[in-house]
C-alpha cells in the first residue's frame, strides 16, 4: 500500500466504548438500572475512516494505541474493515482510549472519554505520516488527540494541496484560529457550533447565522450538522447558504451519527470531488440515518452494499 493513492486518511482517535442502555439519563448522584451492557469499536477519529472505508473508500489511519487488549484488539477492526495500518502506533506509556457511554430510550446519549493512547500521537508520527498524507485525497481531523497535532496534520494537508475536512469535536470554546485556516470544510453540530460563536444554534437560520460567523474566520466552506433537521451547507465561493433536510427516521442510538456523516463526507470528496457539497452532504444525511436506526457506533454503520446504488 506504502506508494499506492490514498482516498482518505484519517488523523484522529481510537476509543473502545463502553455502552450502557438505560431508560434515561441519570441525574448527579443518582444509580439507575440499565438494560444492557456492550463494548464496541469507537473514537471519533476512527468512526470515520470506518465509515469512509465501509462505503468504499482506501483509507489509512494515523493513530495511538496502547499496547493491551483493546489496542490489539482495534488493530484488528482496522483490518477486518480494510483500513490500511501501517501508521497505527502501539505504546506502553498509555492505555487505549476508552469512551463510557449511557444511552437512553429516546436514543439520546451521554459521553466522556480518556482519552490515553490517543494523547501521544504527535509531531514525531506526523513527520512519518507525510509521505502518506500528501498522497491523499482527502485528510480529516478532530479533537479526540492532542489539538496541536490535529492541526499540524491538516497544515501538512494544505501545503500539499489535499482537501481537509475539520471536525472540532469535542469542541474547546477557544480554538486556535489555525483551525479555521487549513480547513476546506468545517464540519461540526449545532452544539459544537454554540460554544465556537458563543450564539444559540436551534434552527436552521440561526445555524445559516452561526456557518457565516465560521466562514468569516477563514474556512472555505461550513457545514453544520442538526440531527434530524439534516444540515446546513454554507460556501465561501458563492455565500450562498443550504438547507439539506434528511428524512424522518425512529432512531435507535444515535451514537456516532455524525462520524458517519462526516465519513461518508470524506468518501463523497474523494470519489466525486465535482460533486456540490449540497449533494454531498444530502447523501451523507443518508448514511447517517441508516446508522441511528441500529444500535451500537461502528456497528450500525453501513456498508456500499446495504445502500441504493444511486448513492454511489
Ligand atoms: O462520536 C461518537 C464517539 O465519541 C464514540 O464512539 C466515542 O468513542 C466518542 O469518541
Amino acid at each position: 500500500m506504502m506508494d499506492e493513492a490514498i482516498d482518505v486518511m484519517v488523523v484522529g482517535s481510537c476509543m473502545t466504548d463502553l455502552v450502557s442502555q438505560t431508560p434515561r439519563l441519570p441525574k448527579a448522584g443518582e444509580t439507575i438500572h440499565g438494560h444492557k451492557f456492550f463494548t464496541g469499536f469507537g473514537g471519533k477519529g476512527a468512526n470515520q475512516c470506518i465509515q469512509a472505508a465501509r462505503l468504499g473508500a482506501r483509507t489509512t489511519m494515523v493513530c495511538k494505541v496502547g499496547k493491551d487488549f483493546f489496542g490489539d484488539n482495534y488493530i484488528q477492526n482496522f483490518k477486518d474493515n480494510g483500513v490500511e495500518t501501517d501508521f497505527v502506533g502501539q505504546t506502553s506509556d498509555a492505555a487505549t482510549g476508552v469512551a463510557t457511554i449511557i444511552v437512553n430510550d429516546a436514543g439520546e446519549n451521554a459521553i466522556v472519554i480518556v482519552a490515553g493512547a490517543n494523547l501521544l500521537l504527535g509531531d514525531k508520527e506526523l513527520r512519518k505520516a507525510l509521505p502518506a498524507i500528501s498522497r491523499a485525497k482527502v485528510l480529516v481531523c478532530q479533537l479526540e488527540i492532542n489539538a496541536q497535532a490535529s492541526l499540524q496534520a491538516l497544515r501538512m494537508a494544505q501545503e500539499n494541496k489535499v482537501k481537509t475536512i475539520f471536525n472540532p469535536a469535542p469542541a474547546i470554546p477557544d480554538l486556535d484560529a489555525g483551525f479555521y485556516k487549513a480547513s476546506d470544510v468545517f464540519c461540526c453540530n449545532e452544539t459544537e457550533a454554540e460554544l465556537l460563536t458563543g450564539s444559540s444554534v436551534t434552527s436552521t437560520e440561526e445555524a445559516h447565522r452561526a456557518a457565516q460567523e465560521l466562514l468569516r474566520r477563514g474556512c472555505r466552506s461550513v457545514v453544520i450538522t442538526l440531527g434530524p433537521q439534516g444540515c446546513v451547507v454554507l460556501r465561501a465561493q458563492d455565500s450562498a447558504w443550504k438547507h439539506v433536510p434528511t428524512a424522518p427516521v425512529t432512531a435507535a442510538d444515535t451514537t456516532g451519527a455524525g462520524d458517519s456523516f462526516i465519513g461518508a463526507l470524506a468518501f463523497y470528496m474523494a470519489h466525486h470531488p465535482t460533486m456540490p457539497l449540497e449533494e454531498m452532504a444530502h447523501r451523507a444525511n443518508k448514511v447517517a440515518g441508516v446508522s441511528v436506526q441500529a444500535v451500537g457506533t461502528q456497528a450500525s454503520y453501513p456498508r456500499r452494499a446495504d445502500l441504493p446504488a444511486e448513492m454511489f
